[in-house]
């Protein structure tokens, strides 16, 4: 059996709803900014709980317009340091500086290490949700933000439809970014998507978005805007992802209680549990090897010997170890160090069947009992570690 890492999933109703809905666009010839960003726009505030969404053209932009339209210039935002590029570069193309701050052990930033980046410069903190879980800390950070006038961003890039105790990615903060890359639970081909309840917000990224029109019709620019517009094509893919939203988590979930059962009897690996409250879309299952277990070993038995890929981790190289931010990556960041090098992300998609995921449980046994064989040790004193 091969088991992919990762899939993006199009039914095939869903392809021929895209596809005549596209032949209507080619029609009239609105091919950006209209009937279908704008429902797609709607629908996406509506399924997360939001008042407002405004759909981009990537998850960076968005990330970028909600950092301009709140003001961080010349100023400091704490990011922490194991996330994608984009979101610190979001960071520097705003006009601010990241400051990276280390984590706790599920992988989001905490209290504490916010408050050791803190300066009288630090204007936000951009909160990641990692593979698509929503930290347990998330109301002490919101009190922290408030406590000290720092504006919570979120990039809910990995979290649609994410909740803590009912709560949805996007709406911790003033504002959430999405992106609809085609490794997301949801795509649009490219795409990204703001969501608030702040108004001032919504009102600044439909400016910046466009140019820094003052309005759509205009030609008065009022902001160092940019084309950040999504098009009518991608919120059309968009949409038809968006309606399926909840059936993918639900297929993704019943996975993941697959992988918690099976890892839960395993030796040398422990997988990452949803504390409870969350309830994570799984974009990402993460579990975190054994210290004695060799990662690019692992991999390569697993992908060789049993067609099992893992997905891409999230992530392997910590921000603050990147050339392009040495000037702003000092410090120490000993849990994001360790997790960034031990953790992997099992194969999870939407239509994934639970004797795939049966099989990927074995194949992971054999591996740990082969390198283990092979010399490759596992350290029994550390199972438990992570959860
Ligand atoms: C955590 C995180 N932030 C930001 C982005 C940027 O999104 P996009 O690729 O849509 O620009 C991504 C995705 O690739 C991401 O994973």
């Amino acid at each position: 059996m091969n088991v992919p890492g990762a899939k993006i999933v199009f039914f095939e109703e869903d392809k021929d709803w895209i596809l005549k809905e596209v032949r209507t666009v080619l029609d009239t010839g609105q091919l950006t900014l209209g009937r279908h960003g704008r429902a797609f726009e709607e629908d996406f505030a509506s399924a997360h709980g939001a008042r407002y969404a405004v759909a981009t053209n990537s998850g960076t932009s968005s990330l970028e317009i909600i950092l301009r339209a709140i003001g961080v210039e010349g100023r400091e935002v704490i990011v922490p340091t194991n996330t994608f590029f984009a979101t610190a570069a979001a960071v520097v193309h705003a006009g601010a500086t990241p400051v990276f701050a280390d984590i706790g052990e599920t992988f989001a930033l905490t209290p504490e290490t916010i408050e050791e980046r803190l300066t009288p410069k630090t204007a936000a903190v951009m909160l990641v949700h990692i593979g698509g879980m929503i930290t347990p800390d998330i109301a002490a950070i919101q009190t922290l933000c408030r406590r000290h006038r720092l504006v919570l961003v979120e990039d809910a890039a990995h979290a649609h439809g994410s909740s803590r105790d009912g709560r949805l990615a996007g709406t911790f903060g003033a504002a959430g970014s999405f992106s609809f890359y085609p490794t997301k639970i949801m795509t649009s081909g490219e795409g990204g998507m703001i969501v608030t309840d702040d108004e001032a917000i919504r009102n600044e990224a439909l400016i910046y978005r466009d140019q820094g029109k003052k309005d759509f019709s205009s030609n008065f620019h009022v902001r160092m805007g940019y084309n950040w517009r999504m098009s009518e094509l991608h919120a059309i893919v968009g949409l038809a992802q968006l309606k399926r939203l909840k059936q993918f988590i639900a297929a993704r979930t019943r996975i993941a209680r697959i992988y918690d059962e099976g890892l839960g009897r395993m030796e040398g690996i422990t997988p990452v549990i949803e504390s409870a409250g969350g309830a994570g879309c799984y974009y990402k299952y993460l579990a975190v090897l054994d210290d004695g277990i060799s990662r690019p070993a692992f991999k390569k038995l697993l992908r060789e010997k049993y067609g099992v890929a893992l997905s891409g981790e999230v992530y392997e190289t910590p921000l603050h170890r990147h050339p392009v931010f040495e000037a702003v990556g000092k410090g120490a960041f000993p849990v994001a160090e360790r997790l960034c090098a031990r953790h992997i992300c099992l194969p999870i998609f939407s239509d994934m069947t639970e004797a795939q995921a049966e099989y990927v449980l074995e194949s992971l046994k054999h591996v740990i009992a082969s390198l283990a064989e092979r010399g490759e040790a596992i350290s029994m004193t550390t199972i438990g570690g992570v959860r």
